[in-house]
């Protein structure tokens, strides 16, 4: 080939040619350059602070405008659109679901009403709501202390800060009802000035000192997960430590497996609650979410909570916590697909065949315990003394804790399969040993037939077999929300309205 010189020579037009490419390619690359820089400037942009806000703010909006995608992505908290076959963002009456829980809890709140969570964004909302909390007025008190608000809220930190664990927990719960406005937040899992996750709540780093850790030597990964640890954990209310105060405590002292917590509150003789028809005296297991997670493989292989619930995304160039906390049903891609590489419908599948398995035990299990407090009812009625039944209402008690133990370890069914089906195995075989106890009681006291099992086919069924006065309940509800509620909602204002915010 002749060089290029030459060419040109022999062919004036193509150096023109070559100087307009030239002239194009330089401006495309400009145009690019430009583009970095100004993506560039944004992320700067996104992590600069615009507002300065005292340590303690509570509301999310405020916290919002300095770092606008996490803020946006957790609003979209707020969607209650997507539903997978057993969960999913949408509020679900689990006693019409499963109206067997309404005699399993009867003489406990739960059996007045219990909905499936809904995203953070709702729990101020959701607890407002709720029959279990009540219809406090001028005369009438919550049935729930204020340790109840705990989990809710970033003004729980606030008020702490201010008084101390022991003084805010103490009182019925209507009486922190104007503090506590603002639905689970940033101040709940960050320090304000670093951004770091923190731990907010003293329970779960007083838990860590008993059993003799520093959770503050914690690693970034651990965190990932301690943060959701503050909530998605068994706790219970000790009226003992702290006179005059249900000081909010987890019963990790001897460890977190099923036997190991029931050996706790055995030994100091905690009950809930006692059953309304058994006479046993129950536990109600909260939500062992944390607990099962850590005894499943992902756990092991230091998969964290965050890492399927809160995953990297991008969007324009910034790479950022995606803030909307959810079922990562809903989001595959960004969640099981980092690590796995199967197809989106094989890893749903994965998920619904382990809650499929391990629901069909639970069930099973869960009419056992229906059975046993009907049978122990029947025995109490012909007669039965206290000696005769101890044996048989520590079965109850044990068989029920393992059943709700594992139900309401929310995601337990494939955080950590095989630990699930494990403890509801267990259950079974507590129930059935119960059962044999009750028979043979049952006979001596002249009943030798089986006693039948109750028609608690729906909801409004079953709180009728208990005798549960829901219309009642549900009138004073409407009323509290109607009356009581905007005053809380005015004075919680008046009080935002003080907050230092200033423009940096
Ligand atoms: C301050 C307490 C608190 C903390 C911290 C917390 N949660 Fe929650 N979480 C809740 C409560 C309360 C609900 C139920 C809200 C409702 O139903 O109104 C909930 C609901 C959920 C749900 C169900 C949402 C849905 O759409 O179905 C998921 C998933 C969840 N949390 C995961 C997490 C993860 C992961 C973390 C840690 C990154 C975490 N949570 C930290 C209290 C908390
Ligand atoms: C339930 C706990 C939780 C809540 C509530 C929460 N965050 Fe986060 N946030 C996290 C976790 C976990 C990470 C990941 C941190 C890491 O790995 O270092 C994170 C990371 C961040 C980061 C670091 C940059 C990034 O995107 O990774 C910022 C900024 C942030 N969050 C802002 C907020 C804001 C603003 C809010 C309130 C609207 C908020 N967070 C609410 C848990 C939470
Ligand atoms: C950060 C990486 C990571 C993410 C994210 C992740 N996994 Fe895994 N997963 C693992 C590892 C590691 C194992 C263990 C496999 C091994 O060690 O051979 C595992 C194991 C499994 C198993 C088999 C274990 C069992 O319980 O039977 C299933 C099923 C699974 N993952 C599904 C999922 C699904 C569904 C998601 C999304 C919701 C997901 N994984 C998200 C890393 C991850
Ligand atoms: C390997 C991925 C993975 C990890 C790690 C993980 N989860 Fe999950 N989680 C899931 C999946 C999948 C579901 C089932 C979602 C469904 O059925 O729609 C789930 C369900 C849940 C639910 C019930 C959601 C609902 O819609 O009601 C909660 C709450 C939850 N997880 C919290 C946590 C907490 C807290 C941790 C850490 C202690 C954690 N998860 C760790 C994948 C994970």
């Amino acid at each position: 080939m002749k060089p290029i010189r030459e060419q040109i020579k022999d062919k004036p037009w193509l150096g023109w040619a070559i100087f307009l490419v030239t002239i194009v390619a330089v401006f495309l690359l400009g145009l690019l350059a430009s583009s970095v820089m100004e993506r560039r400037a944004e992320a700067v942009f996104a992590y600069t602070p615009k507002v300065q806000h005292e340590p303690t703010e509570p509301r999310n909006e405020v916290w919002g405008q300095n770092f606008p995608k996490e803020y946006q992505s957790y609003m979209k908290t707020k969607d209650t659109t997507f539903a997978s076959k057993y969960n999913g963002a949408a509020m679900i009456d689990m006693l019409e679901v499963d109206p067997r829980l309404v005699v399993l809890w009867a003489g406990y709140g739960f059996a007045k009403d219990y909905n499936q969570g809904r995203g953070h964004m709702y729990a101020v909302e959701d607890i407002h709501n709720t029959l279990r909390t009540g219809a406090p007025s001028d005369e009438k008190k919550s049935p729930m202390p204020n340790t109840c608000w705990t989990c809710k809220s970033p003004d729980v930190p606030r008020l702490m800060a201010e008084m101390g664990p022991a003084e805010f927990y103490k009182g019925t719960w209507e009486q922190k009802g104007p503090e506590v406005m603002n639905a689970i937040g940033c101040a709940d899992c960050h320090d304000s000035k670093t951004m770091n996750l923190k731990i907010t709540r003293p329970a779960l780093v007083e838990a860590f000192e008993r059993m003799g850790k520093d959770i503050n030597e914690a690693s970034h990964q651990e965190m990932r997960s301690l943060v959701c640890a503050q909530c998605h954990v068994e706790y219970y209310f000790d009226k003992k430590s702290h006179p005059g105060s249900p000081y909010l405590t987890f019963p990790w002292d001897k460890g977190m497996s099923v036997e190991a917590m029931e050996e706790y509150y055995d030994e100091i003789e905690f009950s809930d609650w006692t059953h309304k028809l058994s006479r046993a005296p129950m536990l109600k297991a909260q939500h062992p979410g944390y607990e099962v997670y850590l005894t499943g493989v992902h756990a092991k292989r230091g998969v964290s909570c965050a890492d399927c619930h809160m995953p990297y995304k991008s969007e324009g160039g910034v790479k950022f916590t995606d803030h909307h906390i959810q079922s990562p049903l809903n989001n595959v891609a960004n969640s099981c697909q980092v690590c796995h590489r199967e197809e989106t419908a094989s890893l749903v599948q994965d998920v619904y065949e382990r809650q499929d398995r391990i629901i069909e035990n639970r069930d099973k299990l869960e009419e056992l315990i229906v059975r046993m407090h009907v049978e122990a009812k029947t025995a109490w009625d012909l007669g039965a003394t206290e000696e005769q039944m101890k044996g048989i209402l520590t079965d109850i008690r044990h068989a029920q804790w393992r059943w709700d133990y594992a139900a309401a370890s929310h995601g337990g069914s494939f955080h950590s399969p095989v630990e699930t089906g494990r403890v509801i195995s267990t259950g079974i075989t507590v129930a059935q040993e119960g059962r044999i106890k009750l028979a043979r009681l049952l006979a001596d006291l002249g009943h030798n037939e089986e006693v039948p099992y109750p028609d608690i086919a729906t909801k409004a069924k079953a709180q009728e077999f208990i005798g549960l006065p829901v219309e009642k309940l549900q009138s004073e509800k409407n009323e509290f929300l109607k009356n009581v509620l905007p005053q809380w909602k005015e004075e919680g204002k008046k009080r935002e309205a003080g907050y230092t915010v200033s423009m940096k």
